[in-house]
């Protein structure tokens, strides 16, 4: 906390300020506009640390669902937080956004940014809410992005809004206001955040948004005050740094296979060095989401408009494209050395559609390459994921869904692990075997024991632990510490 004291100094007298101010005689009130799964989790959990919020979107359908407690995606705990704001009065839903806006004294824009083709982000939803508040704003305003935006974009609406719209710059100050929720840890993510980041440059906002967030603050949130710009750095730095982290761990991955060297002891013993934490290190499939892939290219398109280079986050990109085919290019693999035949005609079952576990979505997923690939050989593609199939549905209409991962086994000549799925996790593999055409299986995810595998007689490959996938292991750890070896139960060891 060393480095928050002089917030901390800044802050308290600014909150002491804020009490002569403006917002002293009332709570200030919150619109949240987009109820997506940013705009939905920030506004449920801004309510639930007792601030008056209205959730507001265009979509009647959402609204008229969300009003009966039917949330528009799948969250952990985002049901019972919504539910229990709602019954409290401390959350409302409308699809009168322009009234939402004319009640609000703050506004928090978090509608979509999507990828343009050329790699920027797509900020015309953001284009449409800012002349929506244009033509609705009646008495001062603090508009907040929290969707995640280019760098320069809070300026820019400034800009818009004096010299297009004619808005008296005193009706309104500017803040940035970026989230960091992990899909599937979004409420806790929200509620308990390694960093809180505000970045504007009026006290008024300042000191109101501190205010909204003092719940946060009081219990020791580490947070930081700085100008728009910076935060919308932070917002895209921390996303790029982490897409170059799991791309350098996946080809560490992909070198561990071609050198018969155990890339979870690497991550393992990498992790150890503080300076390097043990997070996102664990290999797999390539990163996919809508964020990392997104926000990771808007940020090499930013680099380029400003005509510098960004080979290391370019890189991390290019690597994850070729990682989205590893698994198909492993399964291939074990197909030809089972039988010399091709991928052509085979049935494969993918387990796992999600881009990783715990969520929905399926928006950059690997899966989506895996299965376009697969197609592109020539093989029958049956799938099955816990709660993913719907929104797969729209991208593939005519692939095989199934019930159950063992409809999806069936007859299938291999299958590939996509997603980390307890469900997937505790299968019963050797039923699996049995309903199968042929026992080939790539673990994409390194979630299933290879030695275990191997005895019920399985031809199987993961990523970056082949050697384990061997038919005889002939490699043995020396000198183990007794916690990494319960880390890694199916590694044999010797003492001697
Ligand atoms: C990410 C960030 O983690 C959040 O901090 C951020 O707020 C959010 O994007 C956003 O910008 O809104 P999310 O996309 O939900 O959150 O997913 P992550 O849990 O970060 O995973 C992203 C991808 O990386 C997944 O495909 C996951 O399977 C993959 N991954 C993650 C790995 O392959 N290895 C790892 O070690 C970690």
């Amino acid at each position: 906390m060393k480095s928050a004291k002089p917030y901390t100094i800044l802050v308290s007298s600014l909150l002491l300020l804020s009490s002569l101010c403006v917002h002293a005689h009332k709570t200030p009130l919150i619109t949240v506009i987009g109820t997506g799964y940013v705009g939905l989790v920030s506004g449920a959990c801004l309510a639930e640390i007792g601030n008056s919020v209205i959730c507001a979107d265009i979509d009647s359908s959402k609204i008229n669902s969300l009003k009966n407690g039917i949330m528009p995606i799948y969250e952990l705990g985002l049901t019972e937080i919504v539910m229990h704001n709602v019954t409290q009065g401390r959350l409302t839903f409308t699809d009168d956004v322009a009234s939402a806006i004319t009640a609000a004294d703050i506004i928090f824009i978090a509608v979509g940014t999507p990828m343009a083709d050329d790699g920027k982000a797509d900020l015309s939803y953001i284009d449409d809410v800012i002349e929506t508040i244009a033509e609705n704003i009646n008495s001062y305003k603090i508009i907040v992005t929290k969707s995640t935006v280019p760098v320069g974009t809070g300026k820019k609406i400034r800009a818009r809004l004096e010299n297009v719209f004619h808005i008296n710059p005193q009706l309104f100050s500017m803040a940035s206001n970026p989230e960091f929720l992990r899909e599937g840890l979004a409420v806790s993510d929200f509620l308990e955040p390694d960093r809180l980041v505000i970045g504007t440059d009026s006290d008024t906002a300042l000191v109101t948004l501190c205010e909204i967030y003092e719940p946060l603050i009081a219990a020791g949130i580490k947070y930081v005050l700085t100008d728009i710009q910076t935060a919308e750095m932070i917002k895209y730095a921390s996303n790029g740094f982490l897409s170059v982290k799991i791309s350098y761990i996946n080809e560490i991955a992909n070198l561990c296979d071609a050198t018969q060297a155990d890339v979870r002891t690497v991550a393992y013993t990498m992790g150890l060095d503080h300076r390097i934490s043990p997070y996102f290190l664990n290999p797999g499939p390539g990163f996919g989401g809508s964020c990392f892939p997104k926000d990771s290219q808007a940020l090499v398109y930013i680099a380029q408009q400003e005509g510098l280079p960004f080979s290391t986050l370019q890189g991390a990109l290019d690597a994850n494209r070729v990682q989205q085919k590893k698994a198909v290019e492993k399964l291939s693999r074990l197909v030809n050395d089972y039988n010399n035949e091709t991928l052509l005609g085979k049935t494969i079952a993918v387990l796992g559609l999600s881009f990783k576990a715990n969520t929905d979505d399926v928006r950059y997923s690997p899966s989506i390459s895996t299965i376009n690939e697969l197609l592109a050989q020539g093989a029958f593609v049956k799938v099955y994921d816990p709660i993913a199939m719907p929104n797969m549905q729209r991208i593939f209409p005519s692939i095989t869904y199934c019930q159950t991962l063992y409809e999806a086994a069936q007859d299938a000549d291999g299958i590939i692990i996509m997603t980390d799925w307890d469900e997937i996790k505790q299968m019963n593999l050797a039923h699996i075997k049995q309903l199968m055409n042929q026992p080939l299986l790539v673990d994409a995810r390194n979630i299933i024991n290879p030695e275990i595998l191997k005895q019920l007689g399985f031809t199987c490959d993961n990523i970056g632990q082949s050697y384990l996938c061997k038919k005889q292991t002939e490699y043995v750890h020396k000198l183990v510490p007794i916690h990494l070896h319960r880390r890694m139960p199916f590694i044999k060891f010797c003492t001697k």
